[in-house]
């Protein structure tokens, strides 16, 4: 099924909005425990905000972010916003069309993305990320909980044998209510 492309209103609002919030992703990201050497995917990158403070993060110890999103135009944009970070690299498309390795990344970041997918697609496309997960791999996840439930996550999670390690909620003035989790892929 194709995107439903974002227009350049939403585009620019979308970008005001991540530059307006930036102490809330990058307070986010700065809350992640990160070496800064790890592989991280970074699935549904939008714009590409986020995804600006995790290359930050792991500029200086070798660590690399891929950039998955299925529109078009948002991984042009944020391809146009990230062109000065050499470890960042984008890839369009659906996460089960892209022929990821298993085991390839150390952290899967999923912020407010699973809301968007379609309610039946949403456990393939997390059994697809937590295939590519490595073993001790972390998934962090960020989601409204107006569009989400957490028994739902915690179905998808259990289902695909994540184990929670921490969780937490909040309030986000754009976004409501908030659920945070973080999720450990055993090993073994
Ligand atoms: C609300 S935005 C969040 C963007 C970014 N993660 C952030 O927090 O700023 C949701 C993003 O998920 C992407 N998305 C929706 N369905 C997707 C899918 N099936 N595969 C990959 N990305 C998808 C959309 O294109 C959009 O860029």
């Amino acid at each position: 099924m194709s995107p439903s492309e974002p227009s350049k209103v939403e585009i620019a609002l979308t970008v005001l909005a991540g530059a307006l919030g930036s102490s809330m992703y990058r307070d986010y990201v700065d809350s992640l425990d990160l070496a800064g050497n790890e592989q991280i995917l970074d699935y549904g990158s939008g714009s590409g905000t986020p995804a600006r403070y995790l290359a930050r993060r792991l500029l200086k110890n070798g660590g690399q972010v891929t950039c998955v999103d299925v529109s078009r135009v948002w991984m042009e944009v944020a391809r146009q916003r990230l062109s000065r970070y050499t470890n960042v690299i984008f890839l369009q498309g659906e996460l089960e069309s892209l022929d990821l390795s298993d085991s390839s990344f150390d952290v899967v970041f999923v912020h407010f993305v699973l809301h968007d997918i379609p309610s039946e697609r949403r456990m393939s496309v997390m059994s697809e990320l937590a295939r590519v997960l490595k073993s001790a791999g972390k998934l962090y996840l960020r989601e409204p909980l107006r569009f989400i439930s957490t028994v739902e996550v915690e179905q998808l999670i259990a289902a695909n044998r994540l184990v929670l390690e921490r969780a937490s909620r909040g309030e986000i003035p754009t976004q409501g209510v908030i659920f945070s989790g973080v999720y450990l892929k055993p090993a073994g």
